[in-house]
């Protein structure tokens, strides 16, 4: 019996976690967010009904399933008070089942106007971020001079640390920018009303989780972004500011590396990518529109289209390591349907795993072709049904990377999934 399964992405993000951790759910006691913020985007579609988290793990659509923020995740106040509103709009019970961290750093103002303020400085050289902030506010956890939510919560100690943090930031907003400088009384009397919005989810919520495991109850970690965008181990700087590899979630949670007993990877059967950057496999031709069009790729948080390419089983194979990934679950494999031929990329010529921006740009990638099916494969449930032409990559898929694929989703739709092996039992 697992106590603790991670789910994560192992591309650049949107690989469809957000769909398995909540079929994944049904089973789990609580899920928990261990990283990044309201940059995710986890789209569920559930009995036709769309819906789009950003902040809120995605087991909350799960009645009685308890949801917990961790310390890792940086949190937009206004941006989780929006989703807490829309989610009880629509008849879902959020205030009593959802449970942040007081350690988690604050999203505050500032940070946003200097994440869009440095994307347009850079122009051409833009990183493509969500401009949410999310940067900018991970580097004052580092450099130790970030608002945390327990800070949120205590009117004086918030008056103090804003006053010397503001004072930092409006500096460089007015003089390195050019540009407006906030105010102060806005900042705080906004962040003193958020702050009693939020203060009875604010919680120790390590304390919390290992009272979970001490019960035997079992914990979905659920992962945003993808392993590509790592601050460590992604395409560097064209990456997110959190580490988005399963060491996070025991970082950004405070459980121990020994209580997570299952990694499960999730990949698009092709591969995907939103904002600049390298992409090795990215398709301009006829290839690349038929995936976006039959993937319906564009970005769930910032509505961006998606750039397309083949999958990358060199980049996955990394993602397998990095991430000590137990089991694969090979997403839109549906998508492929329509394809007379498939491509899965499996060197780099004689190019080492890249370590550097220019490194990335110089990478040729080798592809092996396989024949498509070209029948639908939407919707199927059973290993049986597959096309072989469709079997035959997934075993490659296998062989090459090291890892078992023990999920494979074949449609949008929560039903619509093969289980070859349950991460949760
Ligand atoms: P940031 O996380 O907003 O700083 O953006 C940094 C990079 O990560 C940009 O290329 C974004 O497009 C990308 N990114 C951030 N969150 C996601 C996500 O949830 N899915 C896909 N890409 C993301």
């Amino acid at each position: 019996m697992k106590k603790s399964v991670v789910i994560l992405g192992t591309q650049w993000g949107d690989e469809g976690k957000g769909k398995i951790v909540d079929l994944l759910t049904e089973r789990a006691d609580a899920v928990v967010r261990f990283q990044g913020g309201h940059n995710a985007g986890h789209t569920l579609i559930i009995n036709d009904e769309k819906t789009v988290l950003h902040l809120i793990p995605s087991g909350i659509l799960r009645e009685g399933v308890k949801c917990y923020i961790g310390n890792g995740v940086v949190i937009e106040p206004t941006a989780l008070i929006k989703e807490i509103k829309n989610l009880e709009a629509s008849g879902v019970d959020v205030q009593s089942r959802l449970y942040i961290s007081k350690s988690a750093p604050v999203i505050m103002p500032y940070h946003i106007t200097l994440d869009q303020l440095r994307e347009a400085k850079k122009g051409k050289k833009a990183i493509g971020t969500t401009g949410r902030g999310i940067g900018p506010s991970y580097e004052d956890k580092v450099a130790r001079r970030g608002i945390r939510i327990g800070d949120l919560l205590h009117a004086d100690l918030l008056k103090e640390k804003l006053t010397h943090v503001l004072e930092y930031h409006n500096f460089v907003i007015k003089n390195y920018h050019g540009a407006e400088p906030l105010s102060f009384d806005e900042v705080y009397q906004n962040a003193l009303q958020q702050a009693d919005f939020i203060r009875d989810m604010c919680i120790d919520v390590t304390g919390e989780l290992h009272h979970h495991l001490n019960q035997g109850d079992k914990l979905l970690m659920e992962g945003a972004q993808g392993s590509l965008l790592d601050i460590d181990h992604g395409t560097y700087p064209f990456v997110t500011s959190s580490n988005t590899t399963s060491g996070s979630a025991s970082t950004g949670s405070g459980l121990g590396v020994t209580d997570i007993d299952y990694v499960l990877g999730i990949t698009k059967a092709y591969t995907t990518r939103v904002g600049g950057g390298p992409f090795p496999t990215e398709l301009f031709d006829e290839d690349g529109a038929e995936l976006a069009k039959r993937g319906v790729e564009f970005g769930a948080t910032t509505g961006r289209p998606r750039r397309c390419g083949w999958l990358d089983l060199v980049a996955l194979k990394r993602a397998v390591q990095v991430n000590g990934i137990t089991g694969l679950c090979v997403t839109k494999l549906d998508v492929l349907d329509t394809f007379k031929s498939i491509k899965l990329c499996t060197s780099y010529g004689d190019h080492s795993f890249p370590g550097a921006a220019h490194e990335w740009e110089s990478v040729q990638p080798v592809y092996q072709s396989f024949p498509g099916w070209q029948s639908s494969t939407r919707g199927m449930t059973e290993i049986k049904d597959l096309p072989a032409q469709a079997k035959s990559i997934i075993d490659f898929i296998e062989s090459f990377t090291g890892a078992p694929v023990h999920m494979i989703s074949t449609g949008p739709d929560r039903n619509e999934n093969i289980m070859l092996a349950d991460p949760m039992s």
